[in-house]
């Protein structure tokens, strides 16, 4: 294997060790990396966590882990071998200083890079940094990987950015938004920069609006008590969909170049045009999901999901129609929708082509021309084309058909798997590569756009509306988008 795709040897500190998102992503994730052989034969993996408990046991808590949350058929016992190899645990309570001494120890002239994984809740990211920077552990060199959410709002995120930035400087910073390492969402930069068909048409001169859903069929998963302080609109608009949005609204950048890449979405994010009290009823619309069925199975309201507290107000579904002021999109609706107990899981970005300016075809058929290009996150990645075509017949005459072209990553040869967004991340971090992590700023700007529209709710007394789960939220979704002549692609 290259030395430039196994890259530098890491020291691969996982604060969080035992909690869920290492057991179930993140372990997981590192065995896939160390089997492909992406991992340099001297990365070592620490584990880091408050537990008590001796070397064997979190050996045994992670193969247990690999057999439940990798595929049966990509479980390799013989690479378990190995890869139980490059694991350490280390037991530390973040808030006490001394103990981060053990760390410093294990990393001390080991000639690696350190990387830091904190998969820990943001409220102990400071101490985390402090006494890792006081421990002497932290070089030039080391990286820190920050877990979302950070922050509640704008207020919040600037003061752990703040903390944070006291020990680290924004170059050894990696923020994660795990939407960014989705295998689709990086071919977004090849089909807009490489395809001049599309680059020279992607603007308001050709595109009517563009649709972004990311639907689920899960509902909060036994996490109530975080879930109901966040909603939808924080938990998964704040990031992930506004990261959707940067990656099909931004500018070509210059280079292909980390701050190149973000100065563009941070250019989007600023010339989002906000939404406040005075018309946050016709562009934003909230839901809550109540008792109904998903794929035949029958689930719980939200507000009787273990765990709740009886009434709220949290948002499980939002919809919103978001609007850029800039040259290349004035006048092009962005249509977001994210919602749990969706019908399907489902996440795709359309873009919806405006027509020909002069119709000559049968008045009846006028619905059939629009092109449409349809980027799938998930399941089955790929891209379609909606094109139209001549119906192949005699004694049809013109008739028009709608045909897709279809591009599907998620085929091909045989043993061909679509690696999950946390080994790019990780990889990524490990090489030093920023372009798909968050910077600072456009964090910032996010919360700054996502606050105003939560703050206009809260002015205007917004209840959230009822939707059955396994449904596609409330009814003011549709009214959302009908309102502008325009329908949901389903
Ligand atoms: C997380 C959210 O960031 O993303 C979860 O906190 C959500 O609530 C998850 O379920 C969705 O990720 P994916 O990759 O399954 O679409």
């Amino acid at each position: 294997m290259s030395a430039m795709l196994n890259g530098h040897a890491c020291d691969f500190v996982l604060f969080g060790a035992r909690g869920d998102l290492a057991m179930r992503k993140l372990f997981p994730s590192l065995y896939q990396l160390h089997k492909a052989d992406l991992l340099h034969a001297d990365t070592v993996l620490y584990g880091v966590a408050r537990t008590e408990c001796s070397q064997d046991e979190f050996i045994e808590s992670v193969h247990d882990a690999l057999k439940r949350f990798v595929k049966p058929r990509e479980y390799d016992e013989a690479v378990w071998g190995t890869f139980r190899d490059r694991l350490r645990y280390l037991k530390v309570d973040m808030s006490v200083a001394e103990d981060f001494a053990a760390i410093a120890e294990a990393v001390k002239d080991s000639g690696r890079t350190m990387v830091n994984y904190l998969a820990t809740p943001p409220a102990i990211f400071g101490d985390i940094c402090k006494n890792l920077y006081l421990s002497g552990a932290v070089q030039p060199s080391t990286r820190i990987i920050l877990e979302k959410p950070i922050g509640h709002d704008l207020e919040s995120s600037i003061e752990i950015n703040d903390t944070v930035s006291q020990y680290f400087t924004e170059e050894q910073v990696y923020r994660i938004d795990h939407y960014l390492g989705k295998e689709t969402v990086q071919n977004l930069i090849a089909l807009r920069f490489a395809n001049n068909l599309f680059g020279s048409q992607w603007n308001q001169n050709y595109i009517d609006h563009v649709q972004i859903t990311v639907a689920e069929t899960v509902g909060i998963e036994g996490r109530w008590g975080y879930y109901d302080q966040v909603g939808q609109m924080r938990d998964m608009v704040q990031n992930h969909l506004l990261q959707l949005l940067c990656m099909v609204a931004m500018d070509p950048p210059s280079q292909l170049t980390a701050d190149g890449i973000r100065d563009e979405k941070l250019k989007v994010l600023r010339a989002l045009r906000p939404i406040t009290a005075d018309n946050v009823a016709r562009r934003a619309v909230r839901g809550q999901y109540t008792a109904g069925a998903v794929n035949g199975v029958s689930c719980p309201g939200y507000q009787e999901e273990e765990g709740s507290k009886g009434h709220s107000n949290t948002e499980t579904f939002v919809a919103l129609r978001a609007s850029i002021d800039n040259w290349r999109w004035a006048g092009v609706p962005f249509y977001l929708r994210t919602g749990k107990r969706m019908p399907t899981k489902m996440s795709e970005i359309v873009i919806v082509y405006k027509n020909q300016p002069h119709y000559i075809f049968d008045p009846k058929q006028k619905s059939v021309v629009t092109n449409k290009l349809i980027i799938r996150l998930q399941p089955d990645e790929g891209i379609r084309l909606q094109v139209v075509t001549k119906e192949q017949s005699l004694d049809k005459g013109m008739a028009l058909q709608s045909r897709g072209l279809t591009l599907n990553f998620s085929e091909g040869e045989e043993g061909h798997r679509t690696p999950d967004a946390y080994e790019r991340l990780m990889l990524e971090a490990m090489r030093g590569n920023q372009s798909l992590f968050v910077r600072r700023d456009e964090v910032e700007a996010s919360w700054r756009w996502c606050d105003a529209l939560i703050d206009a709710w809260a002015d205007i007394g917004d209840e959230v509306r009822p939707y059955s789960a396994g449904s596609w939220g409330p009814i003011g979704s549709i009214a959302l988008i009908e309102r502008d002549g325009k329908s949901w692609h389903e």
